[in-house]
């Protein structure tokens, strides 16, 4: 059997990157999907791509994550569509890179409103009717800099470490009607965020890695659908690294 037939996700971020892989993982699995994106992303577009895909149903949401009532009319119209949500993957991400002695107040802002915030916002609004069903699943993305700092990312980092506090305290705060929720904490992963790197760089970056390469999509998926299925019941507050050794 398919490891989430008859469930419901609504994954942020997920018109491409990591979160598209996510959403095309969880509906190969049986899962009825909501992509939720920014309107500019045209959501309704790549969930009809997955639909025709897998054959799973998928509809499109347009939101800013940032905002607490378009996660809320996010998290509505997917009640509403499918008539429950019983899992939530926080990817949505933004990165606005500098040494700390450049970086704008403004920029420092941006990243915890939409990486921290966001995430909070989004489990807010899901946590109504997960903990009313008293079950669900709530998936953070972190990243490995959230764990190890990163020079030139102190925005960044901070929200993903943010993101891992959030993460074990709504845990706590939920484990009691049986909600889930774990984080995921990414190395390097082939997507847009990081295809800036020049080609030495990437080999440079594939040099510190034990496992020799820079991860794809399709590896933080997998431990995403993992932590998202029956498999993991009896997981949460974790952290898992997929990373290929880069931080251990
Ligand atoms: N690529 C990596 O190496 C890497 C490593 C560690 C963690 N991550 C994390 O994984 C997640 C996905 O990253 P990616 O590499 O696929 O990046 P990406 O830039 O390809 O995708 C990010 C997605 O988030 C969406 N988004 C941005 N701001 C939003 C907002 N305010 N509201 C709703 N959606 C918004 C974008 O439109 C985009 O679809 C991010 O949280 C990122 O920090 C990535």
């Amino acid at each position: 059997m398919r490891r989430l037939e008859g469930k419901t996700a609504l994954v942020t971020g997920s018109t491409r990157g990591i979160g598209f892989e996510i959403a095309a993982a969880f509906a190969a699995e049986g899962a009825s999907v909501v992509v939720a994106d920014l309107a500019q992303q045209n959501p309704a577009a790549a969930a009809a791509e997955i639909a025709a895909k897998t054959g799973a149903s998928a509809i499109g949401v347009a939101l800013d994550v940032s905002k607490e009532a378009d996660c809320e009319l996010a998290i509505a119209e997917t009640v509403k569509a499918f008539g429950k949500i019983d899992i939530l993957v926080n990817n949505a991400g933004i990165t606005k890179d500098s040494l700390v002695l450049r970086m704008k107040e403004a920029d420092f802002d941006a990243v915890i409103s939409v990486n921290l915030k966001g995430a909070f916002l989004m489990a807010k609004a899901a946590s109504k009717p997960m903990l009313k069903a008293r079950t669900g699943r709530i998936i953070n993305i972190s990243s490995v800099v959230g764990q190890s700092g990163q020079a030139g990312q102190s925005n960044y980092s901070a929200s993903k470490a943010g993101l891992i506090g959030l993460t074990k305290s709504l845990a706590r705060e939920f484990a009691p009607r049986q909600v889930l929720v774990n984080a995921v904490a990414p190395g390097f992963i082939r997507t847009r965020m990081t295809e800036g790197l020049k080609d030495e760089a990437r080999a440079k970056v594939s040099e510190m890695i034990p496992l020799g390469r820079i991860g794809e999509p399709e590896d933080v998926a997998k431990a995403v659908l993992f932590l998202a299925c029956g498999d993991s019941s009896y997981i949460t507050g974790q952290v898992l690294a997929v990373n290929g050794g880069l931080y251990m």
